[in-house]
């Protein structure tokens, strides 16, 4: 019997996380059903459990349920646990739901193998302190950054993750203003701005030649956030969609044991997006 996976969210008409897995599964020759699974908000654990029962195998999960997730889970991966939120789901023969969460993992290798550009010993900068922050930095401490400087709008939020994952490495909070005269290696904008057509409140200066600006969001064009790191010539540019392909790709291989090529996949997906 064929498989069944799926992703679930709400919304969830816009995943491209199908195209995604069938790729990597037609690459590797192997015959599976992946779908789209809406659950409205409260009744995630109930559609989850007929998913189940239907034989489903396992799950990826969006927007606003990957808390859900992680309490569902009857086990949890130490990253997920650090996250406290689960993006993956396994389903096992003998009834556990194993948590895990790869958005760490898929932004770790976007940066350090496709884009080439190595953490260790960088001076790295986070805007936003939401749940997207939250998933990747014990991932990008782990990568033995020099310090990780969290700026948020709301500066308790930042204090608090800094405190949560401060055994795990250099890691500070900030508000924006504090950010002036400073500059960074590698600045992220893990916050919601992008989708809105907008850009957090960053000072002047942040970026210099040798910074990788970094949009965990993806978009057709530049999004304003690296439209203006273009515009302070930051040396290279790059946008949430190769993270997107790598967190799938590591889901993939916790089901079905097998790595899949991400690069082919993240060029089509491009030109489908284009
Ligand atoms: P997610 O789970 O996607 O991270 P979230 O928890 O709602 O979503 O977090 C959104 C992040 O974007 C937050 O860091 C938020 O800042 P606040 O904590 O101060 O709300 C940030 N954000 C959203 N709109 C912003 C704006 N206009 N300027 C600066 N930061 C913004």
């Amino acid at each position: 019997m064929t498989d069944r996976y799926a992703v679930i969210g709400n919304p969830v008409s816009h995943s491209q996380s199908p195209f995604i897995h069938n790729e990597f599964a037609k690459a590797n020759g192997e015959d599976i059903r992946y779908e789209k699974l809406f659950a409205e908000v409260g009744r995630f654990e109930e559609v989850v459990r007929a998913f189940i029962a239907q034989g489903g195998k396992g799950l990826n999960v969006t927007l606003p349920f990957k808390g859900n997730a992680c309490r569902m889970s009857t086990e949890l991966t130490d990253r997920a646990r650090a996250a406290e939120a689960v993006n993956t789901l396994t389903f096992t023969e003998d009834g556990r739901i194993l948590g895990d969460n790869t958005d760490g993992v898929g932004i770790v290798r976007d940066i350090v193998d496709n884009l080439d550009v190595p953490i260790v010993g960088k001076q790295v900068l986070i805007l936003g302190a939401g749940g997207a922050v939250r998933g990747v930095l014990g991932p990008i401490l782990a990568e033995k950054p020099a310090s990780v400087t969290i700026a948020n709008r709301t500066l308790i939020k930042a204090e608090s993750l800094a405190h949560h994952f401060a055994d795990h490495g250099s890691v500070s909070a900030v508000g924006y203003e504090d950010l002036r005269g400073k500059h960074f290696d590698l600045v992220i904008n893990a916050t919601s701005t992008s989708l809105n057509n907008d850009l957090p409140p960053i000072p002047p200066g942040i970026f210099t030649a040798r910074t990788l600006a970094y949009d965990m969001v993806y978009s057709k064009g530049l999004t304003p956030f690296l439209k203006r790191a273009q515009a302070e010539n930051a040396g290279m540019l790059a946008d949430g969609l190769g993270m997107l392909v790598e967190q799938a790709a590591e889901s993939y291989r916790i089901w079905r044991g097998r790595q899949p090529e991400t690069r082919k996949v993240t060029n089509m997906l491009r030109e489908v997006l284009a």
